[in-house]
């Protein structure tokens, strides 16, 4: 199975059972007030802009109207009560007619024992010497929080649970509110716990710099977060960036290519470009790539993560001694809109799932995510730190070398989680044996400059 995308799917091929309808009685009337092109209005917008009032419209946004946009368990899995995959597959299948919701995080699915890694990989590295101070970005329903909490006040020395912070940045108004009440259900959590409405990559929310060391978590949030798409009409030609314009019926959109010339696309072209530029062609490579280009041309189309780079640019100005945990899909299957890290767009309807074949299509009623290339992150988050200098770059800003780690889930779980709690009986473990197509990204702040 792999999670989010699969989990709807692959069940229902597996047991071969309809879904009910729970979304027939509003999702039509939904649609009726909302559709692309009042996203758009009488001049072009970037792909990003598009791609966050499709998610996050305080009205009409995928994430700001359903709360149930990301699902709730009403009570943990008992994973050690099942028999195998089969036993789970069909306790999955059960869950998702029961519920409305499209789909369930890991943090969900494996409460709370996916939380309590998180919660131990901080214990093991934080420096209590000062109070401990956590960021969570996109919090969801706010298991994340309750989960790493109540594992703090069982497991930390009494002075860290006590003197803690948690702050959870968190931009839809609905999911605001349920983290509220997820987290209230521990009443020695509330003094310690708030949320702030806001958009985490608005740099104004986060006031002045916070100066001591802090956490951020960001689970599956990389993947929401809105992209760029750049294009090229054949292999040796120049990137052109996407803007989404009105056609002149008023009812379609369509796509207009302009020169680069955005900033953030352009520094993030360049931190692609970094990549590359370290397997350098030779000048006959190049130019045979060109003549093959002219001969068979094929249009290129990239899918660039600039909300991940602006929210990081953000972060690291704002707390720049954060550690920083993400966990994110590193792959998605059966992706249907063309490019280079392109996203699934999907929507459920009359209880099943179904995929966009463009991103155009998505009215508030599709989720958008896109895979994480793990080792782009990595470029983005040493760039924004300071430490990793693009050619054009001439200021002097001394930035310090990161510590960082890429995992995978099964890694990440198996240091610091308890696997034993995810085991079914026949051995089959869903979080270590499935979640392939996640990651950890793990990024800690060291003195080093070199
Ligand atoms: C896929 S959900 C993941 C929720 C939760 N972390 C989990 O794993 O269950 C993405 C979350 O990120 C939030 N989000 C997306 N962009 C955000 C931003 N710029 N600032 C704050 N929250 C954001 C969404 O509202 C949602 O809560």
């Amino acid at each position: 199975m792999i999670s989010r995308t699969l989990a709807a799917k692959e069940l229902t091929l597996f047991f071969h059972t309809p879904k009910v309808n729970p979304f027939n009685f509003w999702v039509d009337p939904f649609r009726a007030l909302f559709s692309t092109t009042h996203i758009v209005g009488d001049k072009p917008i970037l792909v990003r802009d598009f791609i966050h009032s499709a998610l996050y419209d305080p009205q009409h946004g995928y994430f700001s109207q359903r709360s149930g946009s990301v699902g709730v368990l009403e009570r943990s899995i008992k994973f050690n009560q099942l028999q195998g995959r089969k036993a789970y597959m069909k306790h999955l299948d059960k869950i998702y007619k029961d519920s409305a919701v499209s789909w369930f995080t890991p943090v969900e699915l494996f409460k709370p024992w996916y939380a309590h890694g998180i919660a131990e990989a901080i214990l093991r590295t934080a420096n209590f010497s000062v109070p401990l101070k956590i960021y969570e970005i996109g919090g969801g329903s706010g298991t994340c929080a309750k989960g790493i909490m109540d594992y703090l006040m069982l497991n930390a020395p009494d002075r860290v649970y006590k003197n803690m912070t948690y702050t959870s940045v968190e931009i839809s108004p609905s999911l605001a509110r349920i983290q509220r009440e997820t987290v209230g259900e521990v009443s020695s959590h509330l003094s310690k716990f708030k949320v702030e409405c806001r958009d985490a990559a608005d740099r104004s929310g986060w006031g002045d710099v916070e100066e001591q060391p802090c956490w951020v978590i960001m689970l599956e949030v990389l993947d929401n977060l809105p992209h760029d798409l750049i294009y090229s009409k054949d292999q040796s030609s120049p990137w052109m960036e996407v803007w989404v314009e009105k056609q002149h019926d008023r009812d379609t959109l369509s796509e207009v290519y302009k020169p680069l010339q955005d900033t953030l696309i352009k520094r993030c072209v360049e931190i692609m470009d970094l990549d590359k530029s370290q397997t350098t062609q030779s000048g006959a490579m190049s130019k045979a790539k060109s003549i093959w280009s002219k001969i068979f041309p094929k249009p290129q189309r990239c899918w660039l993560p600039t909300g991940c780079l602006k929210l990081l640019e953000v972060l690291h100005g704002a707390l720049p001694k954060m550690s920083l945990i993400a966990s994110d899909f590193s792959y998605l299957p059966d992706v249907k809109i063309l490019g280079e890290r392109a996203p699934l767009v999907s929507t459920k309807k009359d209880g099943w799932s179904s995929d966009y074949i463009s991103y155009l299509d998505a009215k508030g009623d599709a989720d958008i995510f896109f895979p994480t290339d793990f080792l782009f992150l990595e470029h983005i988050d040493h760039y924004c730190s300071g430490w990793l200098k693009l050619q054009k770059d001439k200021s002097s800003k001394q930035g310090k070398k990161r510590r960082t780690i890429i995992l995978d889930t099964s890694s990440f779980m198996e240091e610091f989680g308890l696997p034993s709690k995810t085991r079914t009986k026949d051995g089959y473990n869903p979080l270590l044996d499935d979640f392939k197509n996640t990651k950890f990204y793990l990024s800690v702040p060291t003195h080093n400059t070199k």
